[in-house]
């Protein structure tokens, strides 16, 4: 693809590429801008509201291969993001349920149940909670983006497990958030109404996937140590703890709840 790409460009490094597209196109042109001629300015314009609340925002360009999401990629952020609500309104339900699960995950994070606002403030919100939180940590050194991987570990062993193609990322975080949420009810005594909001909301459906597959990518997972995961749970609504490490056999049989018998 990024050949294909390549070729089809002419542009000079005076030139910008414009990303218009979900956040698969803006993850890519952005690495294509990373990489063309050493680098060359970027624009995002998301189409999605995965691509308006996360993946346009931060900086992080990358692709996935087979053995791992996001394992090409650089930090290359665009010199300007163009969030327009009215690019929204050709969406169907099922990206609109994609996208709530990033704006959940936010409002988790915030500590407001911002998923009850009307979408276009959802959005804006989210866009501003992440711009706050990657400018302060541009390139993911000083741990302060690591909040932002709430649900993100099971959600992207899940993601590997279905190849990619199978499980709509949106989809994928919205059942790494149910099991992040269960065990920060098990162990931190998070309200356990956030589960049934999390299942209202998202309406997060068990996925038929290999589960040694999927436990396989979790240790793979880039925040993993020596193959032992570090989780995000929640101590409380706004409360993040990053780098939680649980026992092994706790952090399977929560994956395994994802995983449709
Ligand atoms: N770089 C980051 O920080 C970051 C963060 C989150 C997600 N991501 C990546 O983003 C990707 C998922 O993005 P996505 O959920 O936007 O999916 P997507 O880009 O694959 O788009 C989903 C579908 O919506 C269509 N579409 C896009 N805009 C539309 C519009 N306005 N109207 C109708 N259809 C439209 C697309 O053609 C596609 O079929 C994943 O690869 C994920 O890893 C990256």
């Amino acid at each position: 693809v990024l050949e294909r790409l390549w070729r089809s460009l002419s542009l000079d490094r005076a030139g910008t590429i414009v990303a218009l597209g979900g956040g698969t196109a803006t993850d890519l042109a952005g690495f294509a801008a990373a990489t063309y001629l050493r680098g060359v300015p970027w624009i995002a314009v998301p189409t999605t509201v995965v691509g308006q609340v996360d993946a346009a925002i931060g900086g992080k360009t990358a692709i996935d291969l087979p053995t791992g999401k996001n394992l090409i990629g650089a930090f290359h952020w665009p010199v300007m993001t163009v969030i327009d609500p009215l690019l929204l309104d050709t969406l169907d339900d099922i990206e609109l349920l994609n996208g709530a699960g990033e704006i959940v995950k936010t409002g988790l994070l915030m500590g407001e149940r911002i998923w009850e606002l009307p979408l276009h403030e959802q959005v804006r919100r989210c866009a501003a909670f992440k711009s706050g939180i990657c400018v302060r940590d541009p390139h993911e050194r000083t741990g302060v983006r690591a909040q932002l991987n709430l649900g993100h570990t099971f959600g992207h062993a899940l993601e590997a497990a279905a190849g990619y193609t199978a499980l709509p990322h949106g989809r994928a975080v919205a059942l790494g958030l149910l099991a992040a949420v269960r065990l920060s009810i098990r162990h931190y005594g998070l309200d356990a109404a956030i589960e049934h909001d999390i299942e209202r909301t998202l309406r997060p459906e068990p996925v038929r996937v290999d589960p040694d597959r999927a436990w396989e990518a979790l240790g793979r997972d880039k925040k993993a140590v020596a193959g032992s995961p570090r989780l995000v749970l929640l101590e409380a609504l706004g409360r993040p703890v990053t780098g939680v490490e649980l026992p092994a056999s706790e952090v399977r049989a929560e994956l395994e709840r994802l995983i449709a018998k």
